[in-house]
């Protein structure tokens, strides 16, 4: 059987880091604040954003909360984006996505000042992880967490056969850039991919964020793959699993992240990290 990756013995890993890192600046009177907004009454939006309130508290990151109705006018939510990129307060804005249909999310994320965006979807952000050389900027959480995950496991990408089920600007594209850099050999896979079973059986790693359950399955996966199941779906009892068959695939992998408790402890460790990287950015550090 492959190794079941822990993803929340590596996020609290990097907790005791950043704990260590906050507590130095509390030590010199310093704080740091994420605001975090949330419209609407989404569920799992809500539980996301507990668990990310939860985890600033145990860190000492002050959390501002915005609760805001489903109603609010884009115009108010892109005011209030402006007051927190002009308060020297606040460190870290985050907009919960996804927004009520009313509402343009790209011209929300657009809005979030660059040094600011905690989630990494700016386009400036975004654009940055095109460049060689670039550094300090705010990379997108599920996709540096899933990285952190290879770097942490020891796991080498240079020269290996990846597919990514995912074509997204918060997951599948990023990834993709940042697995390249690291020399992989990258294929993107969507909704509209011909033969997605015969592409993931060339495939050393194969990482799922389609949002489907079973969609990858111990057929699909050659033997000593290595497997990153990024979907959060709910099985027929209600049950939290992800897009991988995993008791059947877990076999057969030689590492293989569950759901949950793989992958989703890594994002809310990577947006703390970036709150604290978006502080030492806004201070010149
Ligand atoms: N909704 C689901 N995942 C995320 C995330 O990582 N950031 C934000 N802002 N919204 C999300």
């Amino acid at each position: 059987m492959g190794k079941i990756i822990d993803g929340k013995k590596i996020a609290e890993k990097i907790y005791k880091q950043l704990e260590n890192e906050i507590s130095e600046l509390k030590k010199n009177g310093h704080t740091i604040t994420l605001a975090v907004i949330n419209i609407g009454e989404d569920a799992a939006s809500k539980i996301y954003i507990s668990n990310k309130k939860k985890m600033c508290e145990k860190l000492g990151i002050n959390s501002k909360m915005f609760y805001l109705p489903n109603d609010l006018a884009e115009e108010k939510l892109l005011d209030l984006i402006d007051e927190l990129n002009e308060n020297p307060k606040i460190n870290g804005i985050l907009v919960q996505l996804p927004l009520p249909n009313h509402i343009d999310s790209k011209k929300v994320i657009e809005k979030i000042d660059p040094k600011k965006d905690v989630d990494g979807f700016n386009y400036i952000n975004l654009g940055k992880l095109f460049g060689d050389n670039e550094s300090g900027f705010l990379l997108p959480c599920t996709a540096e967490g899933i990285m952190e995950i290879f770097r942490k496991e020891n796991i080498k990408l240079s020269g290996k056969n990846c597919v990514i089920i995912n074509r997204s600007n918060i997951i599948g594209k990023p990834l993709a850039l940042m697995m390249l850099k690291e020399d992989a050999t990258v294929t993107v896979c969507h909704s509209k991919t011909r033969n997605l079973k015969d592409i993931c059986k060339t495939a050393d790693i194969i990482i799922s964020a389609a949002g489907k359950m079973n969609l990858v399955t111990k057929d699909m996966a050659k033997p000593k793959a290595i497997l990153i199941d990024v979907g959060i779906n709910r099985d027929k009892d209600g049950k939290v699993c992800g897009d991988v068959d995993f008791q059947n695939v877990k076999d057969i992998a030689s590492f293989i992240s569950p759901v949950p408790g793989g992958v989703g402890p890594m994002t809310v460790a990577m947006l703390l990290h970036n709150t604290i990287k978006a502080y030492d950015r806004q201070k010149g550090n």
